[in-house]
């Protein structure tokens, strides 16, 4: 959602400003703008609703000069995505420009006190009334501070603090000042951001991706904190504390990473990465010789590890696809059993959740606002929780008892891909961490490591399949409903399936278990309705077989995602993706490839804007 930077240093802090917003579009955004402090000392702002490009443009024609700016692409909550709504906002007259990700809850009743105090409103937005409440705040005290003792930055973070004191909700912050055109204002509480330490310069961002290239110098800014930067300090306080001494880490992300290459879209970039990030998702954590996996974060000893006798995960959208193939396979391997919620109900069903339960929070971004609701909902309960996630520094991971990292490398593509398969991998190797430590014998567990490092190579042969995928798209770019169907391992992947073609392609799609079908789905099979059958080997095969007669009975087209050698399913279905035959603990890691394909060229087909399809964005960070 909501993105913002900010720049203080050298630089001309458009240029900079820009780049950031770019990289941040995948976030999902509809509107845009920037402000900086100008070199004759005013507030100058721009804002264009719709792209970056269109505010590039605008910018081409009327620049802002400065070297301290704030920016920031908005996904509209308050108000439809204008020009008025867009930020910065101003505060006062002219006096403050602020940008805001998250939501202020009490905004009505400090607008209506705000309005009778004279401050005029131009948005309809809750973020409007954080600027003209810092601009009161500073107007006060700077009526207290007669003397003018009182440092500037010292002043501005005073004025932030006691500004917020009043506003309920959350908030990610970044304040420009008029009065003091060396210093940018940034403050956190539930909505994240990360200051760059560079030389002679700071840089201000929702998340890490616009500092690489710049500094590999980043400090985590936490909840409650407020910072003053400048081009050469950064002074960090606690709400309630005061001054702070701030830890300055290593970002481990380089610029590359977070560019496209030769790639049309960062969706195709991102499926073609998979046999890559599988790997670095699997580096050094098998332990050969006692045929079992390790986790460096799970912060548990050895003796609450094993006093584990039932897991519980939970997510939101693909994340939750990827607990739902957990449930089947650490159930396969370590016998435990696994329960698994949708995050925006776990947090408020208070369901019974037995002590010895350990709880996975999955989130790609580590900022999912009802993920992280969830995981503190368990924690207040007393249950250890953790985090599986891929942002390194994410609220999540701060906030967990410990965890898991992905390291599948920036994902920029709104639909997750290889953030996906990455915690299936961390799904299969809890089954086989936890397996060896009950049941599970040293032969088997060799043999489920040595299936796992073949993952790569499996997933790599999985996506030859890329130019059939484009041909089938073709073929089926203009119907508008698909169905997709699959039993145990691949039920998740029918719902995943189901769920990549609807975000990207805007087609409307349903993914259930096979022999649901009859349930309800076969009443919308026509000649117009595909049916796309995850059909791997298995011990169910034939009956999965049987429904794909049904569907053909009923005039239906059948693509099958099915394994390399399997001659009975291409005399039935219309088209048919092979992939690896490979055991059923693999076939999530398999199967669903060809599915990422599908719904990539689809979505091109029919000329969707891929990487930020409408409506949505990369991270929910609102309930
Ligand atoms: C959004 C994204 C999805 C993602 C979900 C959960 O809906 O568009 O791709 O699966 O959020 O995000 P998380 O970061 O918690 O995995």
């Amino acid at each position: 959602m909501c993105g913002i930077v900010g720049y203080v240093g050298y630089r001309d802090a458009l240029d900079f400003l820009l780049e950031g917003l770019r990289r941040l579009e995948y976030r999902g955004y509809d509107s845009a703008g920037v402000a900086t402090v100008t070199d004759d000392g005013e507030l100058g702002v721009s804002k264009s609703v719709g792209r970056i490009a269109a505010l590039n443009d605008q910018l081409a024609t009327w620049p802002l000069s400065g070297n301290l700016g704030i920016g920031h692409t908005r996904w509209a909550t308050h108000g439809p995505p204008s020009q008025e709504n867009s930020h910065p906002h101003f505060g006062g007259d002219r006096e403050i420009a602020i940008v805001h990700n998250g939501v202020i809850e009490n905004y009505l009743a400090l607008k209506e006190e705000l309005e009778v105090e004279g401050y005029r409103f131009r948005s309809e937005t809750d973020s409007e009334v954080i600027a003209h409440l810092i601009a009161r705040s500073l107007n006060r005290l700077t009526v207290c501070d007669d003397n003018g003792t009182i440092e500037p930055g010292e002043l501005a973070a005073e004025a932030v603090r006691v500004a917020l004191a009043s506003l309920h909700g959350t908030l990610g912050l970044a304040v420009l000042f008029r009065r003091f055109p060396g210093l940018l204002v940034a403050a956190r509480r539930g909505s994240p951001l990360v200051i760059g330490v560079g030389r002679n310069e700071h840089i201000l961002a929702s998340d890490a991706s616009p500092l690489a290239g710049y500094t590999d110098r980043i400090v985590y800014l936490a909840d409650h904190q407020i910072a003053v930067l400048t081009a050469n300090e950064l002074n960090v306080t606690h709400r309630e504390t005061g001054p702070i001494r701030h830890h300055v880490q290593t970002l481990q992300l380089d610029a590359r990473q977070v560019e496209l290459g030769p790639y049309p879209h960062y969706m195709l970039k991102e499926i073609c990465e998979q046999p890559q990030s599988l790997a670095d998702t699997m580096r050094g954590r098998f332990h050969s010789e006692d045929a079992t996996s390790v986790f460096g974060g799970l912060n548990l000893s050895p003796q609450q590890l094993r006093g584990i006798d039932r897991i519980l995960l939970t997510g939101c959208g693909t994340s939750w696809h990827a607990a739902l193939v957990g449930e089947y396979l650490i159930e396969e391997m370590a016998r435990l059993p696994v329960q698994v919620e949708y995050a925006s109900e776990l947090r408020y069903r208070n369901p019974p959740v037995e002590r010895g339960t350990l709880v996975f929070a999955l989130t790609q971004s580590g900022e999912t606002a009802d993920t992280l609701a969830a995981m503190r909902e368990m924690k207040r309960k007393g249950h250890p929780t953790l985090a599986i996630c891929n942002v390194v520094g994410s609220t999540a991971a701060q906030e967990s008892d410990g965890g898991i990292y992905l390291h599948a490398g920036p994902e920029v593509g709104v639909a997750s891909t290889k953030a996906y398969t990455s915690q299936c991998l961390v799904m299969a190797l809890l089954g086989l961490y936890f397996g060896r430590m009950h049941h599970l014998g040293y032969d088997a567990g060799r043999r489920y490591i040595d299936g796992l490092q073949r993952l790569p190579e499996l997933v790599e042969e999985s996506l030859e399949c890329r130019v059939e995928a484009q041909r089938i798209a073709e073929k089926y770019a203009d119907c508008r409903n698909f169905l997709y169907l699959g039993r145990q391992h691949n039920f998740p992947t029918a719902l995943e399936g189901a769920l990549k073609l609807k975000e990207i392609s805007y087609i409307h799609a349903e993914g259930y278990p096979a022999a649901e079908m009859k349930h309800g789905p076969i009443a919308l099979v026509d000649e117009n309705t595909p049916s796309v059958f995850i059909m791997p080997p298995g011990f169910i095969y034939d009956k999965v077989l049987s429904n794909v007669q049904e569907v053909k009975a009923r005039g239906g087209p059948v693509i099958a995602i099915a394994a390399e050698g399997d001659r009975r399913v291409a005399d039935l279905a219309n088209d048919v993706l092979y992939t690896p035959a490979v055991p059923e603990y693999l076939q999530p890691f398999t199967t669903i490839l060809p599915l990422q394909l599908l719904a990539y060229y689809t979505a091109v087909l029919r000329g969707c804007d891929v990487d930020r399809p409408r409506n949505l964005a990369k991270s929910v960070t609102v309930e």
